[in-house]
């Protein structure tokens, strides 16, 4: 009888990458997936470091997995991911029922790690560095329309806020022959969208020999028959070329969308949280991303509550917020992360200071997304049908270009997975509704 893993996974979408890569790899050891962790005979928490809160959440979930273990000492728990990677043998301390800990750079060999544990009666802990490898198993039927992709891992801008370059490491590309390697079975398999993953994904290939770039890859990825789409995250706006912002209007299937996290809207505090650009040379990528694409639809991540951050430097983001003019915005509170500089400085924002300019945030942030999507009515957009619509299953749904969620009638007449033009005719806070449309009514400003 098969082994049963059951494998919960927090954090980002190269946490969901990694886990899949996880399932895959102890499928083929005979291990299938379940739902139900009472059924588990080893259960994976795939875990995410970036906040404190997400740390809490992973300690509150072993607390609750104890009382299965006690019930049923067989059961193997491991902690794997950037968690693991940053807190090691603090996990083991803080929850004494885990049997195994280990970070991304050892999923490769996760295989024999979870066979040590159900093997060993002592707690296996595997932390170390390891050469970045390209594992493409997957679970059983993890085929899907559209897919997460990693191309590279690590950083090593050491923004004084992150943890990032201490869980995941220096930066390291897989090569552009893996990727399209990849990409083409996925393709076989039905995806028509990916998105390209890595921390700072517009640094990719410059630790190639030959050195190579994110343009570049593009290119190479275009090339792929049968693939519609193309997104990548995260980039950061320190080292964004015009190369790059050439390729976005050349590379056809590179979607008009950019994930280009501010950070904060004030230049002093840019500065103390190390970001390497100011708000005005912001202001000018946004620019030239809108020359080059005049649809790009932009979204951010802000946090609010940085050490020292004044109401002065507060309103400085909500204005940049206003003038870009979001598609979408992911605010955050500052968290003090372990071994990072800004834990240590002095000028620590007030929980509740945090939490009234989080909620101030957020409503600028619905109006100024709402009056984005407003321009959308009346317009007709490239759609890629993805599946039904979740509040009328009479109706089919799928994403625009800008990756807005869009419902329309047209069942029967179009399909998953096809490309397809819709009228936009109502634009709601969350959604768009429309109907379909011929290419020829699609205006050059939506493609
Ligand atoms: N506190 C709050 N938010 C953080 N982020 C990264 N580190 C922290 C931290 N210490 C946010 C940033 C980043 C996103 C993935 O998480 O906005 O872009």
């Amino acid at each position: 009888m098969a082994n049963k893993l059951h494998l919960i996974t927090y954090g980002c979408q190269m946490n969901e990458y990694d886990s899949e890569r996880v399932a895959g790899l102890l499928r083929e050891r005979d291990y299938e997936l379940t739902t139900d962790e009472r059924e588990a005979d080893v259960i994976l928490l795939n875990t995410c470091a970036i906040r404190e809160k997400a740390e809490d959440k992973v300690f509150s979930k072993l607390g609750e997995l104890k009382r299965l273990k006690a019930a049923r000492p067989d059961l193997v728990i491991g902690v794997m991911g950037c968690m693991a990677q940053l807190q090691q043998e603090n996990v083991l301390r803080r929850a004494p029922s885990v049997d195994l800990v280990f970070g991304s750079p050892a999923i490769a060999r996760v295989g024999e790690l979870v066979e040590r544990a159900r093997r060993e009666r002592r707690p296996v802990l595997d932390t170390a560095e390891a050469p970045l490898v390209k594992i493409t198993a997957k679970a059983a039927g993890a085929e899907r329309l559209k897919a997460f992709v990693t191309v590279m891992e690590g950083c090593e801008k050491h923004c004084t806020f992150c943890v990032v370059p201490r869980t995941r490491g220096r930066e390291r590309s897989h090569t552009p022959e893996a990727i399209v390697a990849e990409i083409e079975g996925l393709v076989a398999e039905g995806c028509r969208e990916v998105t390209l993953l890595g921390q700072t994904v517009n640094a990719y290939g410059r630790d190639l020999t030959p050195p190579t770039d994110l343009a570049e890859l593009f290119h190479r990825v275009n090339d792929v028959e049968g693939l519609a789409r193309i997104r990548f995250t995260t980039s950061n706006p320190y080292n964004l070329t015009p190369t790059l912002i050439r390729a976005m209007r050349e590379v056809p299937k590179v979607c008009e969308w950019f994930h280009l996290p501010l950070q904060s809207g004030s230049d002093r505090i840019l500065e103390r949280m190390n970001r390497g650009y100011t708000r005005a040379r912001y202001l000018e990528l946004v620019e030239a991303l809108r020359e080059a694409e005049p649809a790009m639809a932009f979204s951010t991540d802000i946090i609010v509550g940085f050490p020292g951050e004044t109401d002065e430097d507060f309103e400085a983001t909500v204005e940049m917020i206003e003038r870009v003019g979001y598609d979408n915005v992911f605010v955050f509170r500052y968290s003090r992360r372990p071994g990072t500089p800004a834990a240590a400085m002095p000028d620590q924002i007030p929980d509740a200071v945090k939490a009234a300019r989080n909620g101030r945030l957020l409503e600028v942030v619905q109006r100024v997304t709402a009056a984005r999507g407003g321009l959308l009515a009346g317009r007709t957009m490239e759609v890629l049908v993805d599946g039904t619509s979740r509040k009328s299953p009479g109706e089919l749904a799928g994403r625009t270009r800008c990756n807005r969620v869009v419902n329309f009638d047209g069942q029967g007449q179009v399909a998953v997975g096809d490309v397809i033009h819709v009228l936009v005719t109502d634009v709601l806070p969350h959604s768009l509704r429309g109907a379909l449309a011929t290419p020829e009514e699609a205006v050059c400003w939506s493609r």
